[in-house]
């Protein structure tokens, strides 16, 4: 480590201190305190994840670091502050909950910061660039809380948002872990390899959840893991599930709920048919079974053959002649 990044994490810590004073313990943070309590994230929770509040003064963070004589250049290179047109610097983060991101040893090493306002007209999060202690590619936000349970529950729970991972944390399922707003990177893939093989995608049940649960899918196809997926009912996220249904059925989801790939992508598949009509039928049935040869042990395709031909009403055998068909035709 350079000297520069030992300044840089020195000054996300205490930024991240100060951030978290102004939240719970000044007039200033109090609606931004409401606002957590209101999603139900109390006081320990805001603790235990360090989170913070960024008031909407433009130099608050500035002066606090000039006053502790951080020269000019190091000011610029932390990522903490924008620069103006007339080339003058102020806090890049202003009234917004900060949500402070470490590294795997627990050091923060950026923000992400929300706005209290949904109606906003600036972007929901804003997070960090990158600087010289945060690789947006390398981090997983959440890794260093969750290491020790990845390892001990043999797998990891990969969510879409950071609150999705607090609000789990909360509900008792501890081994989350959620990318920087990106699909993982190789990078990311090799740290977790180094604790589990069995990655759970539980992103949000909206439609670009979704979709982005089937992108995940068919892109991780890294052989070190085997993949799951957790589906969240009534296209909540899991923090709204967990919020309105409670934390011991989001446990039992996550114990218990843990789809295969190849079932999630036949559910997904038969969202775009209209399955009384003959020909979606025979349409759905083609894709699945293209699916379906895929798979590796015969103990599976039976399993899913079975399925496909419960559920539209045709012979295992005529299914089973039709994969060995398409098994001629791929070879
Ligand atoms: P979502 O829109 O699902 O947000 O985006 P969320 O996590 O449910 O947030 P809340 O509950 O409204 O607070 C999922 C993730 O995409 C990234 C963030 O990482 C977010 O958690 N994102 C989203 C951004 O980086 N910027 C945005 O403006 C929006
Ligand atoms: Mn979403
Ligand atoms: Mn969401
Ligand atoms: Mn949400
Ligand atoms: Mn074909």
């Amino acid at each position: 480590q350079n000297s520069d990044s030992r300044v840089l994490l020195k000054m996300y810590s205490d930024a991240a201190k100060l951030y978290s004073h102004i939240l719970l313990k000044t007039e200033n943070g109090t609606q931004a305190l409401k606002y957590l309590n209101n999603r139900d994230l109390g006081n320990d929770l805001i603790e235990t994840f360090n989170i913070g509040y960024a008031p909407s003064n433009n130099d608050l963070l500035l002066q606090f670091f000039k006053g502790r004589d951080v020269s000019e250049d190091v000011l610029r290179k932390s990522g903490l502050f924008a620069e103006n047109q007339e080339g003058q610097l102020f806090d890049r983060f202003r009234d917004r909950v900060m949500i402070p991101i470490t590294d795997e040893s627990g050091n923060i090493v950026a923000f992400s910061g929300r706005v209290l306002d949904k109606n906003a007209s600036t972007a929901k999060y804003l997070n960090s660039p990158e600087t010289s202690i945060f690789n947006k590619g390398k981090t997983l936000f959440n890794l260093s809380n969750a290491k020790k349970e990845i390892r001990e529950k043999s797998n990891v729970i990969l969510f879409e948002g950071f609150m999705d991972v607090i609000s789990a944390y909360k509900a008792g399922v501890t081994n989350g872990v959620a990318s920087m707003g990106t699909s993982l990177t190789d990078d990311q893939l090799y740290t977790l390899s180094r604790l589990t093989n069995q990655i759970n995608v539980c992103y949000d049940g909206d439609d670009p959840g979704v979709e982005a649960t089937y992108r995940a899918l068919t892109q991780l196809n890294d052989d070190r893991f085997t993949y799951g997926v957790i589906s969240i009912p009534d296209k909540k996220d899991p923090d709204e599930y967990i919020r309105s249904e409670g934390a011991e059925k989001f446990q039992n989801l996550t114990n218990n709920g843990v789809q295969t790939p190849i079932s999630f992508i036949l559910n997904y598949f038969k969202r775009n048919y209209n399955l009384n009509n003959e020909h979606d039928q025979l349409e759905f049935l083609n894709q699945s079974l293209h699916e379906i040869v895929k798979l590796q042990s015969p103990v599976e395709v039976d399993m899913y053959v079975s399925r496909v031909a419960d559920e539209m009403g045709v012979s295992k055998e005529a299914i089973n002649k039709e994969l060995d068909t398409l098994r001629r035709q791929l070879a």
